[in-house]
């Protein structure tokens, strides 16, 4: 594929500033080997959520689709010693190849896997009272995304900083008459954060190496 300007560019930027070291580059390869497919972050939204996690000083951090643990090493590189990263993921397969690829990276110590739908952890954690987190990716199956977002408000405190991925899609958000369940579901959030006064957040647009597309960063306000 011809590389376009976009691409260009962000290929330029992470060489600069978001370099992938080889337990990076691993993960990358051993989805093609395990044939999962590669939806993970760009090494330099990698950077980028390291940036947000310094922002808000982050201890704690949940993130909701695993995957091949990519973006987990990225922001679990950026904790300090004493930091923990919850990660859920549906799928007991890719589960498996990103438990190896954060033992390669040398960060079992501080992430703890679960497994099983988003929903129902989220509920779990709720009920079994879970110390709130200072930082929250919701990088899941996109139905639902209101409600990762109202749980994620709940598992927070003032100044948590929630980001949410893949909210622009090409630019489809747009197409208020589609009947496709991810993107409706991402524009029932979009449109429930004009009204949501528990925090205050806007959508950044994304282009890169990966398709164009946008998160929501959202900073939960004071009660
Ligand atoms: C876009 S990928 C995550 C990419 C990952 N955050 C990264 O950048 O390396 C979405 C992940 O969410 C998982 N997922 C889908 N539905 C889920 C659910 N209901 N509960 C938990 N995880 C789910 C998928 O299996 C997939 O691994």
């Amino acid at each position: 594929m011809k590389e376009n300007i976009f691409q260009k560019v962000d290929i330029y930027i992470s060489n600069l500033l978001a370099p992938e070291d080889k337990a990076l580059t691993d993960v990358i390869k051993s989805l093609d080997d395990a044939n999962i497919p590669q939806m993970s972050v760009s090494a330099n939204h990698g950077k980028f959520l390291q940036i947000l996690m310094i922002c808000c000083n982050a201890k704690r951090v949940l993130e909701l689709g695993t995957l091949g643990g990519y973006s987990t090493i990225w922001m679990a590189r950026a904790l300090p010693d004493n930091g923990k990263l919850i990660t859920l993921e549906v799928n007991k397969s890719y589960a498996d190849v990103a438990r190896k690829n954060i033992e390669n990276a040398g960060l079992t110590h501080k992430v703890e896997m679960k497994i099983g739908k988003a929903i129902d952890i989220l509920a779990n954690l709720i009920s079994q009272n879970e110390e709130p987190f200072d930082f929250i990716i919701i990088d899941a199956d996109k139905p639902p995304y209101l409600e990762y977002f109202e749980y994620a408000v709940k598992l927070s405190h003032q100044g948590t900083i929630i980001v949410c991925d893949n909210v622009v899609r090409e630019g489809k958000i747009l197409d208020i008459k589609s009947s496709d369940e991810r993107l409706i579901g991402v524009q029932r959030l979009n449109e429930s954060l004009k009204e949501n006064k528990n925090v205050t957040a806007t959508i950044l647009q994304t282009v890169g190496v990966k398709e164009h597309d946008g998160m929501v960063i959202a900073v939960v306000n004071q009660n």
